[in-house]
């Protein structure tokens, strides 16, 4: 499905809504509605779970928002968490330098992932993407166009050559997007914090930030946790929890907010094994994405050229999004920076004594971040789809449907009466659903023909749907429909609990 229909599908189905929309919205801030909330958390549930439920060395924390202010000035934020902003004179739009590059460098990739379908299509079962790629002289000349474009670019973001930036914008020829205008001013740096002040203190004293990353309310809160949950080396720390960004440009929906949910872990391990560590996150990361059904053609390692003034390296796990291949999720090996400008700026240290090696050293930490609204987007532009199904009478017929994987799907099962008016088969079927509300996210649905009723459920992705027809009310078994299949089963009513748990449970995905 295109982007907008991602976009209309997550407003009209109750998932995701424009912030503030009686007053016309407020900018990249945006609501998670009924069945949005519910496949939020189970996202959630299921990075945390895996994180810490599944790790006797990971163990989570739940940090505040606010931080003393000098946490900022250590971890580099004040002085760094700049972006290169530039306005368009004529249309008084602002735009993020390295954004309008990487737009120009995404149409040429999009050509090459057309002429790559074009391919795919001409050649069929034999087509070998790798190889068309590495002989294809268009699509050679194309990548290497890209590649010598965002090499320049990452150039000057390391070098803070903002008169570089700017002369190559002008010699790309870019246009702003909104009005063709090619009048730039000059790119400046922006600090992306939001500031705020503490009640009782005036001026820069009692300047606070809303957090930028949650990284690190768990680098602060590092001795603590060792100290109390008497962990040894390596071992990591999970958070999940909301980080704001004054994003110079915040479009492409829930992609890009001002304010979201972050995913983090950092890792803490013994200086010199951190390559190590890095490839192991790595590789167990993308597993994890890959366990929720999600395409490997769909996801790719991209590792950074313009490394963050943390980390010796870097990488991102990249998603193709309606709007191309974009960054899901990090992953960072951020040496003993964190640590070491804490302990040199709080005064105290933030040390491990190694048993093994009877010395203490400052740790090195591997950090995994993922946006929990990201993750959500892409679910939802994975699974997304119309497709055509046979109806009651057998008839070809479109249907939207979300596939997806059950474990995090909002509702797992709809309880649905035949029909509505008929006393005995909505009392059976309100029965049922009080049965099986227990165990997972239900809904009872007895407005419109059942076939419409199927429709709705599909299209917020809900794996199951329980019929109570006449016979139920003889037999004591009901009609399971499965979403994916379209077939259905007679199960007794007192199995249909079981049935769906084989499918919805999270603890499948985790042991696999
Ligand atoms: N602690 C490291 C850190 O914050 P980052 O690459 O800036 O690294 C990590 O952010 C993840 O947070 C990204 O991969 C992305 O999924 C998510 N993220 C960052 N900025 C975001 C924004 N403005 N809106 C939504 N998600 C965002």
């Amino acid at each position: 499905m295109d982007f907008k229909q991602i976009i209309s599908h997550c407003k009209e189905y109750g998932f995701i809504y424009q912030s503030s929309d009686i007053y016309d919205g407020l900018s990249a801030v945006y609501d998670y509605g009924p069945y949005g909330v519910e496949l939020k958390n189970n996202i959630k549930q299921y990075w945390w779970k895996s994180m810490v439920q599944m790790h006797g060395n990971i163990v989570g924390i739940d940090a505040a928002i606010f931080m003393h202010p000098k946490t900022w000035k250590a971890s580099g934020h004040v002085d760094a968490f700049n972006d290169p902003l530039v306005d368009n004179k004529d249309s008084k739009k602002r735009y993020r330098a390295d954004q309008l590059i990487e737009g120009y460098t995404d149409k040429i990739e999009a050509k090459i992932i057309k002429d790559v379908e074009k391919a795919r299509k001409r050649f069929g079962d034999d087509f070998d993407e790798d190889q068309f790629k590495t002989t294809n002289g268009r699509i050679i000349d194309r990548q290497s166009k890209i590649d010598s474009i965002l090499g320049e670019m990452n150039q000057h973001l390391k070098d803070e050559n903002m008169v570089g930036l700017k002369e190559l914008i002008e010699r790309l020829e870019i246009a702003c997007p909104d009005s063709g205008s090619k009048n730039w001013t000059d790119v400046r740096q922006f600090n992306l914090m939001f500031n705020t002040q503490l009640g009782n203190i005036a001026g820069e004293e009692g300047k606070l930030y809303l957090r930028p990353e949650t990284a690190q309310g768990i680098f602060v809160n590092f001795l603590n946790v060792q100290k109390t949950t008497r962990q040894k080396i390596p071992f990591g720390i999970a958070q999940i929890g909301k980080a704001f960004r004054n994003e110079i440009v915040a479009r492409q929906f829930i992609f890009r907010m001002r304010e979201f949910e972050q995913m983090e872990m950092q890792f803490f391990v013994k200086p010199g094994t951190e390559m190590e560590w890095y490839r192991h996150w790595k590789e167990t990361r993308m597993k994890w994405h890959e366990s929720l059904g999600t395409s490997s053609n769909h996801l790719r390692f991209h590792d950074h050229d313009n490394l963050a003034h943390y980390a010796n390296a870097a990488l991102d796990i990249e998603y193709q999004f309606p709007f191309g291949f974009k960054e899901l999720e990090g992953i960072h090996s951020r040496t003993d920076f964190d640590l070491g400008s804490h302990q040199k700026l709080s005064g105290k240290k933030l040390q491990y004594f190694d048993p093994e090696i009877n010395e203490s050293y400052v740790p090195y930490v591997v950090e995994t971040s993922i946006g929990a609204d990201r993750m959500f987007l892409s679910q939802i532009s994975e699974n997304l789809k119309e497709e055509s199904v046979p109806d009651s009478s057998g008839k070809e017929s479109t249907r939207t449907v979300l596939s997806l994987n059950p474990a995090i799907a909002p509702v797992k099962c709809a309880v649905l009466p035949l029909l509505k008016n008929k006393v005995e088969l909505t009392k059976a079927a309100h029965d049922v659903h009080d049965k099986i509300k227990l165990h997972f996210n239900t809904q009872y649905d007895e407005k419109d023909a059942v076939g419409r009723r199927y429709r709705r459920q599909d299209a917020i992705g809900t794996p199951y749907c329980v019929t109570i027809d006449f016979e139920t009310l003889d037999d004591h078994c009901v009609t399971i429909r499965d979403r994916d299949t379209l077939k259905q089963e007679r199960v007794k009513i007192d199995d249909v609990v079981s049935k769906i748990r084989d499918k919805v449970d999270m603890n499948g995905l985790l042991t696999s």
